[in-house]
């Protein structure tokens, strides 16, 4: 059994993006791409969501009497500057609010940025693919971080840089479509310059502000690791997916492979924060096919606990990812970690078991400051639309009826005690496999 508890303050919230929860996101590249048959599931739009560009108050209520003394969320791009260069007042008045209302319920907030939606014009404008993106991008964060930083102390400029990168420029089913490894590489450069700007111009203006991104981080281990092959594409995984945008915010310069795609830098060490979303762990085979992907084909172990959207339940995949943060030498916030389960049939255990593994990095010395949920309430999961359930409260986007699901509770027990319930037993930590592929060595 894992024993004791959290550090002081620690921070216990869950995590949400605007074009997931608010509705009525009518002006970004999102809704555009949702207006193709075939592309999201059932074909579901992001409108209404969760209606909570109207509900947030009432939903923070209910988050806080869950115990939770923290929250994340994004705010819109395409609603604060719907034209290049015209922000909205209004917009930004509707933000201070939302702010001010987790202020007055005593909840941390943490703010994206920027969380996978272009306003329209950027996205006709070339997208990441677009140098010129970086600056405006830069732009916006400034004149956020102008209006609203007295209120919110920790900021993430970019959410999942490489899964932007990988999903919409070499798989194609998110926007714009496109599957060309060029353009990704080229694009997770301009996201790394536009993080590079966007952080100068903050710290220049407001140097008491907390700046991080929040990387994606999966674990990738060989499907044989007998098999010499096996090993090498799952290190390569390792090294383009997992280290290489993490070394280059390191150093302030591009590093392999993103050398081939542009010349940039930055400012060496431009994170005050590490943001980690972990989910899962895949296993990679290889094979000769998958030229597209570095020749790694991916499987799931057999028999191994899964989703409903058939990610690997994996926890410990959370502890030895946060090891190999220490490396980083920057205090981490978990910015996402969750579980798609209608059901709530394997939820309570993902709860435990995460947090177990949260807890056990922290007892060898990883310095985690914080963990968010994902999610609060079910909401419109991208190209899977309403039918992932990631909440810990069921929504309906048609009734717009919260319910709590059991694991809402666990979740808000856990909250209260700061550490995990006394009576619970956690399985034993899951073997290590004898040669670790980890997201390795990021030096
Ligand atoms: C992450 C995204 C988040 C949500 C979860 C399930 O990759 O950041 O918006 O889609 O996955």
């Amino acid at each position: 059994m894992i024993a004791g508890r959290f550090p002081e303050n620690f921070l216990w919230g869950t995590a949400t993006a605007s074009h997931q929860v608010e509705g009525g996101n009518h002006g970004n590249d999102w809704w555009a791409w949702e207006q193709v048959p075939g592309h999201i599931k059932n074909g579901d739009r992001s409108d209404p969501a969760c209606e909570q560009f109207e509900r947030y108050a009432g939903d923070f209520d209910l988050l806080r009497s869950l115990n939770q003394n923290a929250h994340r969320f994004s705010v819109e791009w395409s609603r604060i500057e719907p034209a290049p260069g015209q922000f909205s007042a209004m917009a930004l008045a509707h933000y201070r609010d939302v702010l001010q209302a987790l202020r007055d319920r005593g909840m941390e907030p943490l703010v994206t940025l920027h969380h996978f939606t272009n306003p329209a014009w950027i996205a006709q404008a070339g997208g990441w693919d677009a140098p010129e993106t970086a600056e405006y991008f830069a732009r916006f964060a400034q004149r956020v971080t102008d209006e609203l930083g007295t209120l919110a102390r920790s900021w993430i400029t970019i959410n999942e840089p490489t899964v932007i990168a990988y999903q919409g420029y070499l798989r194609g089913d998110w926007p714009p479509g496109r599957r060309d490894l060029g353009a990704a590489a080229r694009v997770l450069v301009n996201l790394l310059r536009g993080h590079w700007m966007a952080y100068e111009r903050i710290k220049s203006r407001h140097a008491d502000l907390q700046i991080g991104l929040a990387h994606h981080l999966r674990v990738f281990d060989p499907a044989r690791w007998f098999m010499p092959q096996d090993r090498a594409v799952a290190a390569a995984f390792n090294r383009v997916f997992n280290e290489t945008m993490l070394k280059s915010l390191r150093l302030g310069r591009l590093v392999f492979p993103l050398t081939r795609a542009g010349r940039a830098s930055g400012p060496r060490q431009s994170q005050d924060f590490i943001g980690l979303n972990y989910y899962a762990r895949e296993l990679v085979k290889f094979n000769r096919r998958y030229r597209e992907e570095l020749f790694g084909e991916r499987v799931l172990p057999a028999g191994a606990p899964r989703s409903d959207l058939n990610w690997e339940l994996y926890p410990d995949g959370l502890y030895r990812t946060l090891r190999s943060l220490l490396r980083e030498q920057l205090p981490i916030l978990v910015t996402e970690n969750g579980i798609a389960d209608a059901a709530d049939a394997k939820r309570p255990e993902f709860l435990l078991t995460h947090v177990g593994a949260m807890l056990r990095a922290i007892q060898t010395g990883v310095p985690v400051r914080g963990y968010f949920h994902w999610t609060c309430f079910d909401n419109f999961e991208w190209a899977e639309g309403y039918s992932a359930k990631f909440g810990l409260i069921a929504c309906d986007p048609v009734t717009q009826e919260r319910r709590p699901r059991p694991s809402a509770r666990l979740y808000a027990e856990i909250c209260r005690l700061n550490g995990l319930p006394a009576t619970v037993e956690l399985p034993p930590a899951p073997r290590q496999p004898a040669e670790p592929a980890g997201p390795a060595d990021l030096r």
